[in-house]
């Protein structure tokens, strides 16, 4: 009988359980982040600032149009406006990047643990592609690869690994909407080979099926980030 209905409750709840693809849906106009970096209780997202002392400031970033420094090794520079940025975004998931590259810039393969991007390029031209999760046995994890020109978008779905590189001579600019209040970049390789404390080279040996040395090297170097701010 209890048996009986514990298996009956744990099929209520599963048929009733509410998955979101998504950042929660907001359940006022909107609720401005206070900036709470000193605050002691932690909730998901932000708390929300009085209505009453939102300003239009709240919902507004100015000088996207300005080009960002590329001149570090990857030669590329994403300026990403999320709820730091843009304290309005709360509870609204989306937020926007600017992306700069110089000649044969590259944003490394990387992930998105909370948003699906859709990208559109300005100026020059971008080599694009992400990889699907890992597929059943003995079949490989698919590429979905394209050239992008001025005008093209390109979707990027929610948590896969992808990149963008300018396989151009000129510079090429692109912005990309995020559905996300604050998407999350995991960087594979400096996550993986720059993580602090490192990963013990044993593990990451076996991994990468190669020399220890190679992993050392690897992890001896300086993993650069492209994210500004
Ligand atoms: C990105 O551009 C900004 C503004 O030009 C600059 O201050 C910042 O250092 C750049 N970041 C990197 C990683 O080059």
């Amino acid at each position: 009988m209890a048996v009986g209905f514990h298996i009956t409750a744990t099929i209520l709840m599963l048929a009733f359980a509410i998955v979101y693809a998504s950042d929660p849906s907001p359940l006022q106009d909107f609720c401005v982040a206070v900036p709470d970096a000193d605050a002691s209780v932690f909730v998901n997202g932000k708390i929300c600032k009085d209505p009453k002392l939102v300003k239009p400031e709240d919902f507004f970033f100015p000088g996207l149009n300005n080009p960002r420094s590329t001149s570090n090794p990857l030669g590329s520079n994403v300026t990403l406006l999320n709820v730091d940025q843009i304290p309005g975004l709360n509870t609204l998931g989306i937020s926007l990047a600017r992306l700069d590259f110089a000649p044969y810039g590259l944003n490394p393969p990387h992930t998105h643990p909370r948003a699906t991007e859709i990208l559109v390029v300005l100026e020059g031209t971008l080599l694009v592609g992400f990889v699907t999760s890992n597929p059943p046995m003995n079949m490989k994890n698919r590429l979905f690869t394209k050239v992008l020109n001025p005008g093209d978008v390109f979707v990027f779905p929610e948590g896969l690994i992808h990149f963008q590189f300018n396989n151009g001579q000129t510079n090429a600019v692109a912005f990309a909407g995020l559905s996300s209040q604050n998407p999350g970049v995991i960087t594979i390789a400096k996550a993986v080979f720059g993580s602090d404390p490192p990963i013990s080279p044993d593990v990451l040996t076996k991994v990468f099926q190669t020399d220890k040395n190679v992993i050392k090297y690897l992890q001896s170097q300086f993993w650069w980030d492209n994210n500004f701010p």
